[in-house]
């Protein structure tokens, strides 16, 4: 019996040390990168607009950010409380980009965070308080690999 304790203490000891010194991806291209989150992203807007169950495409499109907010809370970066998570965006930078391109990265994105206040996040049916943030994002993703190989 203490034995088997031993076992699954020692397992998941092993387990957790393997999820903390896993290494940072392997370096990539900027496009290849691009092409990866852009893939994903598209599948997370599909989900989410299933999800959100729009009645019209007047409806979906009306409520574009509300999509993007869902994409950015199933990426973690907004929190189910619907601030915005600092730290995760720091673990989410570090995890998706190679060793070369994180602090591109950052600045790419980082200036967006401060354009989210944080504030009538409730009563806002077009989840417009994230418009700023969203739209930043967007275009300054487009730009990421711009003079780059
Ligand atoms: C991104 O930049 C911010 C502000 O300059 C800094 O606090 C943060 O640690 C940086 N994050 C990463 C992943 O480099």
């Amino acid at each position: 019996m203490m034995e088997s304790v031993k076992a699954i203490v020692l397992t998941l000891t092993i387990l957790v040390v393997i999820s903390i010194v896993t290494p940072a991806p392997p370096e990539r291209k900027c496009r290849t990168v691009f092409t990866d989150l852009n893939k994903r992203e598209l599948q997370q807007i599909n989900v989410c607009t299933k999800e959100l169950g729009y009645k019209s495409g007047r409806e979906k499109s009306q409520k574009s950010t509300c999509t993007m907010k869902c994409v950015l809370t199933k990426e973690s970066l907004i929190k189910p409380d619907g601030q915005l998570s600092a730290e995760q965006f720091d673990i989410y930078v570090m995890e998706h980009f190679p060793p070369s391109l994180i602090d591109r990265a950052n600045e790419t994105f980082n200036p967006c965070l401060a354009l989210f206040d944080g504030k009538n996040i409730e009563q806002d049916e077009f989840c417009k308080s994230y418009d700023p943030l969203v739209k930043c994002l967007t275009r300054n993703f487009a730009n990421l690999c711009r003079g780059l190989p």
